[in-house]
Formats: structure tokens, C-alpha cells, sequence
């Protein structure tokens, strides 16, 4: 890989030093409004967003941080290129790196994306793999910041499954210095690599089987799908993860200004009562509505703007 090319694959792959100087420019960002005085790319500068997976939040937001960069963009869905019909994806690398400025991909296949920015002349941005959800992670913690403060040594719950978004928080926790308690069953425990990982980096991230113990006076409670997107065996998720439902009495044994947070989409009555994600401590619709600001700060970053 090209390493004097600015790739954003994964929150563990930058110094803290970056992330926190991301989150800053998303916040000036955020404070510009639609239109993006502080940073704008160059006329015609065009990102390709590329799926094999579905997408609400990650289309829209990035499709429409572009346009408020000043920039453009195309879709290209699987199904609809040559890559459903196998051609390779290091020629689609080297072919749309001959057309766009920057790619970013959703798949459920993480080798696919080192593989996409390994032969990519330009940026390539990760919007989801089976493995992690920067992107996402990245707004969370500035949503985090905005209504609580500084997350470094804070401590934040995720309890439920122990996927894709949970890998991110833990990169996360490492970088920005804070603790992630991870409550969720032994048959859906955190991969023993990222855990690894943590111990080697000298994070914190603890991991449990009681929602109550991890959920104890933290400053805030995350939660996501029982299934995602690719899980196959959904009968036995939902028994295993019935109790780890986030419903008011865990957030009573939260911190008392604890917040809510969830990727979204949510599935009401399964990982999340309505009367907590509807509830005043939520702040789901800010983490979504995050998405667009951090994106632009991670294109500008990807860019060399910032
Ligand atoms: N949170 C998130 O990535 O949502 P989408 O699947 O709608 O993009
Ligand atoms: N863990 C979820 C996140 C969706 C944004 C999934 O991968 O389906």
C-alpha cells in the first residue's frame, strides 16, 4: 500500500494526535453550515461511493458532505458494475483510480477493502466492513464530546453483540484514552485479536457478561442490532442477546447525565426499548446527523486540505 496516500480504513491505523485534530475540523465544519466555508475541494473533485451492502445513513451523509465540499459524486452498487460479474477488485482499483478522486467502500468483506486501497492510486475511505465502522465511530465520539464533554477518561458501555461498530469503539477507547466496558454474552464475545491489541496498546476495555456491571455509573450506554447485516443465524442471537436489552432499568444504574447512543438502524423492542432510544437521554439522531461532519472532515483530511 501506498502509504503517502491518505487512506481511512480504521481508527487504530492513525495517532491520537489525528483523531483529535478530525474532530476538531468536524466541528468548525459543523459550525460553517451547509455550505463549507472553512475547507472546499477543487471544482470536479468526485468520490465514488461503492456498495455491496445496503446503506441509508453512510449514502446520504457522504454523498452530501461532498456536495457541501463543493465536490460530486456517483453510486455505484455492486450488482450494477463488474464486479458482480467477478472482474478483480485490484483492476477496479486501478481503473476508477483512473476517473475519481476518492472511493469509499461498504462490504461485508474487510479483505476486500485492504485490497481496494492496496492497489488504489487514490484515498479510500472504509464505510463498513464485517470488521469495523470508523466512519460511524468517529461521529459517536463527537457526539459524545459535544454533549458531555471531553471522552478522555470517561467510560462508556456497549452491551449486546460484540460486532463491527464494538471493534471500532474499542479502537477508539485506545486512541482517545477512555474506558469501553463490553457487556455481552460468551458465545458473542469480542474477537481475541482486538483484545490483544488493547492489551498490547495499554487501553481499557474490559469485557463481561452482566449488562448491570458493565452499565454501573458509566457516562454513556451504546447498543446496536442483534443482527447484522450478513449474520446468518438470527433465531439464536435474539435468545442469547434478550438480556442485554437497553431499557430504562440499565439506564437507571448509568451515570445520572448518562446518554443513549445507537449507529442506527434500531430495531425497537429488541436491543433498545422505544421508551430509551424516544427517551431524553438519546442522543441517536445527533450521532446520525455527526455522520455528515466528520465525513467532511475525514475527506478533507483524505483530500490533503486539512
Ligand atoms: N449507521 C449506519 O452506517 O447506517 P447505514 O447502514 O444506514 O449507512
Ligand atoms: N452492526 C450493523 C451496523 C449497521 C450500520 C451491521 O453491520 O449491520
Amino acid at each position: 500500500m501506498d502509504m503517502a496516500i491518505r487512506h481511512f480504513i480504521d481508527i487504530c491505523d492513525f495517532d491520537s494526535a489525528t483523531l483529535k485534530a478530525l474532530i476538531a475540523s468536524a466541528r468548525e465544519l459543523k459550525a460553517d453550515g451547509k455550505v463549507s466555508g472553512s475547507i472546499r475541494v477543487p471544482p470536479s473533485t468526485v468520490l465514488a461511493l461503492m456498495f455491496d451492502r445496503p446503506s441509508t445513513r453512510t449514502r446520504v451523509s457522504f454523498d452530501v458532505a461532498m456536495r457541501q465540499l463543493g465536490g460530486e459524486t456517483l453510486v455505484l452498487n455492486s450488482g450494477e458494475t463488474q464486479l458482480g460479474r467477478g472482474e478483480t477488485i485490484a483492476d477496479t482499483a486501478r481503473v476508477l483510480s483512473r476517473y475519481v478522486d476518492a472511493m469509499m467502500l461498504r462490504t461485508g468483506s474487510h479483505s476486500n477493502m485492504t485490497e481496494l486501497a492496496e492497489h488504489a492510486a487514490v484515498p479510500v475511505i472504509n464505510g463498513l466492513t464485517e470488521r469495523s465502522h470508523p466512519c460511524q465511530v468517529m461521529a459517536d465520539v463527537m457526539t459524545f464530546e459535544e454533549t458531555r464533554g471531553p471522552i478522555e477518561g470517561k467510560t462508556v458501555a456497549w452491551v449486546g453483540d460484540a460486532n463491527n461498530v464494538t471493534n471500532s469503539w474499542a479502537h477508539a477507547a485506545v486512541r482517545f484514552n477512555f474506558t469501553l466496558r463490553i457487556a455481552c454474552p460468551n458465545e458473542l464475545s469480542p474477537d481475541p485479536d482486538l483484545l490483544q491489541w488493547v492489551k498490547k496498546e495499554g487501553g481499557a476495555v474490559d469485557v463481561t457478561s452482566s449488562p448491570q456491571e458493565a452499565a454501573d455509573g458509566v457516562d454513556a450506554i451504546v447498543t446496536d442490532v442483534w443482527v447484522s447485516m450478513g449474520d446468518k443465524d438470527a433465531d439464536t442471537r435474539k435468545k442469547l442477546l434478550t438480556p442485554y436489552r437497553v431499557d430504562e432499568k440499565l439506564m437507571s444504574g448509568a451515570g445520572k447525565d448518562a446518554i443513549f447512543m445507537h449507529c442506527l438502524p434500531a430495531h425497537r423492542g429488541d436491543e433498545v426499548t422505544a421508551g430509551v432510544i424516544d427517551g431524553a437521554q438519546s442522543v441517536v439522531f445527533d450521532e446520525a446527523e455527526n455522520r455528515l461532519h466528520a465525513q467532511k472532515a475525514i475527506l478533507a483530511w483524505c483530500f490533503g486540505l486539512k
